[in-house]
């Protein structure tokens, strides 16, 4: 029979997935963004990540388990999804709020599973395991902040092509061709949906 601490080395192997597909991802993001505030936090959360890569393997050690990854088909969706919408958005004043919205559900889906981990790890008596995956949801949930303060004292007005009413608006909506201002389409600009970023 299947135990809670089964589950709990079956999330941990599908998040330590999930953050070594993000690590791979983000550097795409950070590219893409035409905000320097949202290029800075993007860069910023990347090295956390990293940080997120090694402290799974910590809590691997702690359950005196190999570090192993198992496909988070929940990550592989939200990537691929982010990389279509990043091409879809390329060169339009919405492309920072499409990144940012996209960077966030990726953080909603870390911050329930590093949720449930954490309390488990509790369950499970493995304090260690346990300080761990509380460091790391903490850097989601601070992650997550961080983006929803760029969205909305910047990007959102920024996408709906309005005045700039914030410092940070007007940096990333200064930073956007001005072609794109004006709500014209840039010639050649690639509508594919292919862009996925895993
Ligand atoms: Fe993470």
């Amino acid at each position: 029979m299947k135990t809670l601490k089964d589950l709990f080395l079956d999330e941990v192997g599908d998040m330590y997935d999930a953050e070594r597909r993000i690590v791979k991802a983000l550097p795409k993001l950070v590219k893409a963004a035409t905000c320097e505030k949202l290029k800075a936090a993007l860069q910023a959360h990347l090295k956390e990540t990293e940080g997120h890569v090694t402290k799974l393997e910590q809590v691997f050690k702690s359950m005196d388990q190999k570090a192993k990854g198992q496909t988070c088909k929940t990550t592989v969706a939200l990537l691929e999804e982010g990389g279509d919408i990043l091409t879809e958005f390329k060169g339009s004043p919405a492309l920072n709020a499409a990144l940012i919205s996209a960077a966030q559900k990726v953080e909603h889906h870390e911050i329930a599973s590093y949720g449930a981990l954490h309390e488990w790890a509790k369950l499970l008596g493995n304090s260690n395991a346990a300080d761990l995956l509380e460091e790391i949801l903490g850097e989601e949930k601070a992650a997550n902040a961080t983006l929803s303060e760029l969205a909305l004292n910047g990007s959102d007005k920024e996408a709906l092509g309005e005045g700039c009413n914030t410092d940070s608006a007007k940096e990333c909506a200064d930073q956007q061709p001005k072609i794109a201002r004006r709500g014209i389409q840039p010639a050649g600009m690639n509508r594919k949906r292919a862009g996925a970023l895993n």
